[in-house]
């Protein structure tokens, strides 16, 4: 009989106890396509006394993350436990000796992806990260391996779930930022702390894991710009309606002729994109290639089960190489591209402006605008005679720069009362 593979797990908690049941639940599935059995050897938690909601030999059970991702014996070390350190150094270390890692650590990932790359590469070993974005969604292997034939034009992504549901309920129950952030809270989908995201930096750390496959290229999640959606008002959700459009958190990676755009932030899209439909917790991606044209891929973004769907097929993978004798694949960065300044990134832009009702001010703003090279495409005037009036633009592309210089002369006219809101416009005209 085959020798079963020893798989050693960091972290039982929300993703690792699915990876445990699942191990447990379709042995037979999976030794038929890893070519034999997976054996959990190990699994390590900080607190091995606290009860588990999972079927386990508490035996395999280690208080000491060390110990099991040293164990000389083990093939393949999975790592969910999350943060920086201690897996940093365990996985560096694992991969060096040629022990194949699987890692949900999107953090790790976007901060020491290069190192881990490089440690994976001496030790001849394979690192694979599908679980790290949009959890059950097969983004990573379909850009590291499936859209080889392309060239990766646009990426844009729904790929936080808590805000996409904080959205979502302000969306459909015309609620507020608050009440819907509490409901999200209440039903377990955003933390005591909602800060990471709902200001958008776990976006960002995921899209700089989605630009790195896209373009092979290597990029840090503060290379991306990012912006939260807590200054988001049932105002600004109403106005977008108006317009046709809904509002979403999206994650945008562009090639730009040898440069990037990396950019996270609230986004008005029409209401008949494919993104627009995205509800709730799920998550979406959708890709450009030149070839394929548009994709979209859908689905459960987090949770213990959709997660660990994504992690078991990484076992898999890396099972199937141990039995191949090949050394794993790893998506490695072959170009340098620099992403290009918030300041010269290209959008079409909403603009919310509060005035004071008297004749001449829109032609006094569509004047300033205009000087700045930034062109109206539509505008409707909201309230009554008499009473501050707020004037929604929406532009054709213009330079952020640009636009910026321009609000600052529009916020200085004195019939201007304040700029309420200005969102980025994407899909409705090409970029
Ligand atoms: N949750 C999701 O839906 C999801 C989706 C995609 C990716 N991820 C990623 O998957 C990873 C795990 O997330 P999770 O939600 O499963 O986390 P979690 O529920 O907090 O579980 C973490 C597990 O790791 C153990 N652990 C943490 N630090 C440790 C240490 N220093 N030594 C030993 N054990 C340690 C904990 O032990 P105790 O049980 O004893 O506390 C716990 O079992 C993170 O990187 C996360 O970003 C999660």
């Amino acid at each position: 009989m085959t020798r079963p593979l020893e798989i050693a797990l960091l972290g039982l908690g929300t993703v690792g106890a699915g990876v445990a049941e699942l191990l447990q639940r379709h042995a037979e599935l999976l030794a038929e396509r890893a070519g034999g059995p997976l054996q959990l050897r190990r699994v390590a938690v900080r607190d091995p006394d606290k009860p588990r909601d999972v079927d386990l030999d508490p035996d395999l059970l280690c208080g000491d993350p060390t110990l099991v991702a040293a164990d000389p014996e083990i093939d393949v070390l999975v790592e969910v436990m999350g943060g920086i350190e201690p897996a940093r150094t365990l996985l560096c270390e694992a991969l060096r000796r040629g022990v194949h890692v699987v890692t949900a650590n999107k953090e790790l990932l976007a901060k020491h992806g290069a190192e881990l790359r490089e440690a994976a590469l001496q030790g001849g070993a394979g690192l694979h990260c599908e679980a790290a974005v949009a959890g059950g969604i097969p983004i990573v292997k379909a850009l590291a391996e499936s859209l080889s034939g392309n060239r990766v034009q646009a990426l844009y992504g729904i790929v936080n779930g808590t805000t996409n549901f904080i959205l979502t309920r302000m969306t459909q129950d015309k609620v507020g930022f608050a009440e819907a952030l509490k409901q999200a809270q209440d039903l377990g989908y955003a933390e005591a702390n909602p800060a990471a995201d709902v200001d958008g930096d776990d976006a960002a750390s995921k899209l700089a894991i989605l630009a790195g496959l896209a373009f092979g290229a290597e990029f840090a999640s503060d290379d991306v710009y990012r912006a939260g959606i807590g200054h988001l008002t049932p105002t600004d959700i109403q106005a977008a309606a108006d317009l046709g459009h809904v509002i979403k958190l999206l994650a945008i990676a562009k090639d730009r002729d040898g440069q990037v755009e990396l950019r996270v932030h609230p986004t008005m899209i029409p209401a008949d994109h494919p993104l627009a439909a995205v509800h709730g917790a799920y998550n979406a991606v959708f890709v450009h290639g030149d070839a394929v044209g548009d994709l979209m891929f859908y689905g459960r973004g987090a949770g213990r089960m959709p997660t660990a769907s994504a992690v078991l097929a990484d076992i898999v993978d890396a099972a199937q190489d141990l039995r191949r004798g090949v050394s794993g694949r790893i998506p490695m960065p072959s170009r340098r591209l620099a992403v290009l300044p918030m300041t010269e990134v290209t959008s079409r832009y909403y603009l919310a402006i509060q005035v004071a009702d008297q004749p001449g001010v829109l032609g006094a703003i569509a004047t300033v605008l205009g000087r700045h090279q930034v062109s109206v495409a539509s505008m409707i005037q909201k309230g009554r005679r008499d009473a501050p009036v707020d004037l929604l633009f929406v532009t054709h592309q213009a330079v952020e720069r640009q636009l910026l210089a321009a609000l600052e002369e529009v916020a200085g006219l004195p019939q201007v009362e304040r700029i309420a809101q200005v969102i980025r416009v994407e899909g409705s005209e090409e970029a």
